[in-house]
């Protein structure tokens, strides 16, 4: 796959829009890009005052659009707005009220749609109850939640009053739901009895129950009745959701927050053992996931919007809940998995709904593609006019195959490059303006200065690899890590003065596209998942019989990484099999399944250097079951790595 990628590069093969997509297009010229593009680098201030101005609803002015105290960022102080109200409350009484907010289809099949005024009717309710509940501005709220309308309901409820959430993703275990409850001392926990998955059900309200055992800082926990499977119920802790928004006044007065209010903590994986809590806020998050779902998906008042992340990642905070109903699109939410019960329930729901733009990740389209064409053909696609691309590097082999089976080599791609931390889309074509080129993310979004730095922090010049940085600060950032501002500094601050790295490496081509090379620190990208490799050392070396681990990625088809790790064992224990799959599931049972390794390799010890390191490059390349090249005089005991490699 890498070879493929840089022959392209070197074709620098270009992919433009048609006509007819360019002329519906809100930024139809690759000349009209570049004027606001420098418009919003030269004046950004002015540029943002005019954006926010423009495309919210603010209940009092701001007084000063930025104010930066590096890296500290304060964007539009003194303004005061209601995020909710953004995402719903205007719609109402426009042409909109009555168009569906969210179209809902559950593994089973069942569907429910609710329009804007509908929406608006289940916030209010479930508002008032979380209120009823205690919580205020500024607590804390866990949501463990299917993908349901509902999960909805709740992210923007805690929006609309003020309180803080914070979505975990309904895969992971009830260890790690307790280590992120503990780490911001949630005082509610919403989740579900359970949700659908591959034709079962996940008792997610099992897990909660299991975390809750060490979660001191719990009240109360509000089930949602979803999947109807049997779920013990703590008198005095417990709520039905049902019992209560049926006592629950459907009114509910937004108040007015000011622009710096968090918004949600969204824990995501770093290079140690603990996840961080990147914080984001109101106005400026709001702004820019408002501002990018209306230029990069070039949002019409008719489309239907598909983007098939969870709620429980970033991509579906921006781009299901905040983006996009900000905007007051139509969003298409389905909770299941995409082969169930056959391998074409997507292209069956983009058929049924009439999908106009879909947004997924390259793992998915590969697996798409490993599944064949005859379960697309089943279905009719013309709906859909635009396609998007989310969460690690898409090699120009997919990107060809999404643009020609699934777009019909009509529909432009959005290869959208961000993460949890930029809080919006940071790099990509804009789809009526820039020519794609398959593999390259693209060019940078309007007020986002990217530059590919060497070690010692200076530009390189074009063509060259580096570390991808981003130098001027933009609203929708992440303010600091929750309770951690010096491991915020410390993460994306210190690599390069007062610039922010965000990990990846890159590369910039001739005319400007930047060419991601992917994570350069010790994260692991799994099926779009972000892993810590020492996440998964730590989830290791918690069970009685591992003495030590190191974990690293190795290439694959589908995953983009597969998980390797390499375990030495305590005496008495014996490397076999069945201890392998106990591996395996007690990792599931830590992190959640999701991260479970694909390949245990045992040692008697690990490749290390004379000073202790482990030496990773080492243990990649024999994962990757590469010939051993390098240096490896630094090694202390070179017979080690023969033992990792027969195991291969
Ligand atoms: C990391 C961020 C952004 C939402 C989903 C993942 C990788 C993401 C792309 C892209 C190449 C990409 C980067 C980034 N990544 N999108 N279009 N091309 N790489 O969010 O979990 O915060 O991960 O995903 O490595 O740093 P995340």
């Amino acid at each position: 796959m890498a070879d493929k990628k840089s022959s392209v590069t070197q074709k620098g093969e270009k992919v433009s829009p048609s006509q007819e997509f360019k002329k519906q297009a809100a930024i139809q010229s690759l000349a009209e890009y570049k004027r606001l593009y420098s418009e919003s680098v030269k004046n950004p201030k002015k540029f943002w005052n005019t954006q926010a101005k423009d495309l919210l609803l603010w209940r009092k002015p701001w007084k000063q659009t930025l104010k930066w105290k590096e890296p500290h960022a304060k964007w539009f102080v003194g303004g005061k707005l209601n995020v909710c109200e953004n995402c719903v409350d205007r719609h109402l009484g426009t042409a909109r009220e009555n168009k569906a907010a969210l179209i809902f289809e559950g593994e089973p099949g069942d569907q429910k749609t609710l329009t804007y005024r509908q929406l608006h009717t289940e916030i209010c309710r479930f508002s008032n109850a979380l209120e009823t509940m205690g919580i205020r501005k500024g607590d804390r709220v866990a949501i463990y939640m299917p993908m349901v309308a509902e999960a909805v309901v709740a992210m923007l409820s805690c929006a609309r009053i003020g309180a803080v959430h914070t979505v975990i993703f309904g895969g992971f275990s009830s260890e790690s739901i307790k280590d992120r409850v503990n780490d911001c001392s949630a005082k509610l926990v919403i989740t579900a009895d359970g949700g659908w998955r591959r034709g079962k059900i996940i008792d997610l309200k099992a897990n909660v129950n299991e975390a809750l055992k060490g979660c001191p800082s719990v009240e109360n926990v509000i089930t949602l009745k979803r999947a109807s499977n049997r779920v013990h119920m703590k008198k005095g802790r417990d709520h039905w959701w049902h019992d209560l928004v049926a006592n629950a006044s459907h009114v509910h007065k937004a108040k007015a927050f000011d622009s710096e209010t968090p918004l949600f903590v969204l824990y995501t994986s770093g290079s140690t053992g603990k996840p961080k809590g990147v914080l984001h806020t109101s106005g400026g998050y709001l702004l820019g996931t408002t501002m990018t779902s209306k230029y990069v998906f070039d949002l019409r008042e008719s489309d239907t919007y598909w983007c098939t992340a969870d709620i429980g990642w970033i991509t579906g905070h921006s781009y299901v809940v905040y983006g996009i109903l900000s905007n007051g699109g139509t969003n298409v939410i389905y909770e299941g998995a995409p082969n169930e019960p056959g391998p074409d329930r997507f292209w069956s729901i983009v058929d049924h709904h009439k999908v106009t733009i879909f947004y997924t990740a390259p793992t998915a389209i590969r697996a798409f593609m490993k599944w064949g064409e005859a379960h697309i053909k089943k279905h009719d696609l013309s709906s859909l006019r635009l396609l998007g691309s989310v969460g690690e590097p898409i090699n120009p082999e997919a990107w060809k195959w999404y643009h020609k089976v699934i777009g019909g080599g009509r529909c432009p791609i959005v290869d959208t490059w961000w993460q949890t931390e930029t809080g919006g889309i940071m790099i990509t074509t804009l789809p009526g303006a820039a020519y794609s080129k398959p593999g390259s993310a693209g060019l940078p979004f309007f007020g986002v200065v990217a530059k590919v730095f060497n070690d010692a922090g200076r530009e390189v010049r074009r063509g060259r690899s580096g570390k991808l940085v981003l130098t001027q600060p933009w609203p929708s950032m992440l303010r600091t890590l929750y309770g951690d501002n010096r491991r915020y500094k410390e993460t994306y601050w210190s690599e390069y003065d007062g610039v922010y790295f965000c990990g990846d490496g890159c590369r910039q081509d001739k005319d400007g596209y930047f060419w991601i090379v992917g994570r350069i620190d010790d994260v692991l990208n799994v099926s779009g998942h972000r892993l810590g490799t020492a996440e998964i050392e730590s989830a290791l070396v918690s069970h009685p019989s591992v003495a030590e681990s190191a974990t690293v990625g190795r290439p694959h088809d589908i995953k983009g990484s597969a998980i390797v790790c390499f375990v030495t064992l305590k005496d008495g224990y014996k490397g076999n099999d069945a201890l392998k799959a106990t591996l395996r599931a007690h990792v599931g049972g830590e992190i959640g399944p999701f991260a479970k390794p694909d390949e245990i390799r045992f040692a008697t010890a690990l490749p290390k250097t004379r000073s202790g390191k482990i030496m990773r490059r080492l243990l990649k390349d024999i994962a990757a079951g590469k010939e051993i090249h390098g240096d490896t005089t630094t090694l202390e005991d070179v017979s080690v790595v023969r033992q990792l490699q027969e195991q291969g």
